[in-house]
């Protein structure tokens, strides 16, 4: 999950698509790399014993899996918890270089059991989120439908494609998530305008709404599909068509299970 800017929603989306792989029986890892460890939180994890900041640290092949903790949403859904002193690990020195930025991904190595590993990272392109995209098949870069959108949105791919030049040729954008959208506001639906102008099949339909029961749920620390009201249930569906086309599954062609190339939006 990227966006070079914070509070736009990405460990909120990382939640939601853990809450819908949850719903579906799909095994689900989530590896935080925020130093601000919100993600952590919420998943509510049961005996921690390593850190990612830990994994980062020691970045031997495999060695992530001994960081793994069991989440408090059930046994689908796990976690690597973050913690404050990743903080120092995100300076964006140039002598940290290439091989600074492929610890996740080799401590990653050999890691199975789960159908979607999932991972936040903080909102800058320092070297926790080079780690991330350095790891990852997918991005999904998330923002707002302000009048930074676009800029933020593009500067967020063109770091995605930075990192698939340079060290993942694998790496491909998922897609752009619109979040909190309030559909009464004109200055929202002339930024999705101009965000669909721009972005077409790659931007995710339909956008995700703002709704107080995003924040209840996190201060519950339960998924939002867990969370009773008519704005969850909203949510809940918009994440589950976002996770459904991720994977490609209920027919849906993505770009993780399905047919490549052949994904459309529905309009
Ligand atoms: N769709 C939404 N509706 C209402 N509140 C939201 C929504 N998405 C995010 N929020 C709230 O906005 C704040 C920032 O979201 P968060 O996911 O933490 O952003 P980021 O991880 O990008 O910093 C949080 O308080 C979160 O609960
Ligand atoms: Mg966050």
């Amino acid at each position: 999950m990227v966006s070079l800017k914070g509070g736009v929603g990405k460990t909120s989306v990382v939640l939601g698509l853990a809450g819908a792989a949850l719903e579906r029986g799909v095994r689900t890892l989530v590896v935080d790399l925020d130093p601000q460890a919100n993600a952590s939180t919420v998943l509510d994890p049961r005996e921690v014993t390593y850190t990612s900041n830990d994994v980062l640290a020691d970045a031997r092949a495999g060695v992530l899996r001994q960081a793994v903790s069991r989440s408090g949403w059930g046994d689908l859904v796990d976690v690597v918890v973050a913690e404050r002193a990743l903080e120092h690990r995100n300076r964006d020195l140039p002598s940290a270089g290439r091989d600074g930025t492929l610890r996740l991904r080799i401590a990653m190595d050999g890691l199975d059991g789960y159908d979607l590993v999932l991972v936040d990272s903080p909102p800058s392109l320092g070297d926790l989120t080079r780690n991330a995209l350095a790891a990852s098949h997918r991005a999904l870069v998330v923002t707002e439908p302000t009048l930074f959108a676009l800029h933020g949105a593009q500067q967020a791919l063109d770091a995605v494609d930075v990192v698939r030049r340079s060290s993942n040729l694998r790496l491909r954008p998922a897609g752009v998530v619109v979040n909190r959208v309030r559909a009464r506001s004109a200055e929202h639906a002339y930024r999705l305008r101009e965000l669909e102008d721009a972005y077409d099949d790659l931007l995710l339909t339909p956008a995700l709404p703002d709704r107080a029961a995003v924040q209840q749920a996190a201060g519950a620390y339960v998924p939002v599909q867990a969370y009773r009201s008519p704005g969850a249930r909203e949510v809940g569906q918009v994440l589950g068509g976002y996770l459904e086309r991720l994977l490609g599954i209920d027919g849906a062609s993505g770009p993780l299970g399905g047919r490549a190339g052949a994904t459309r939006r529905s309009r």
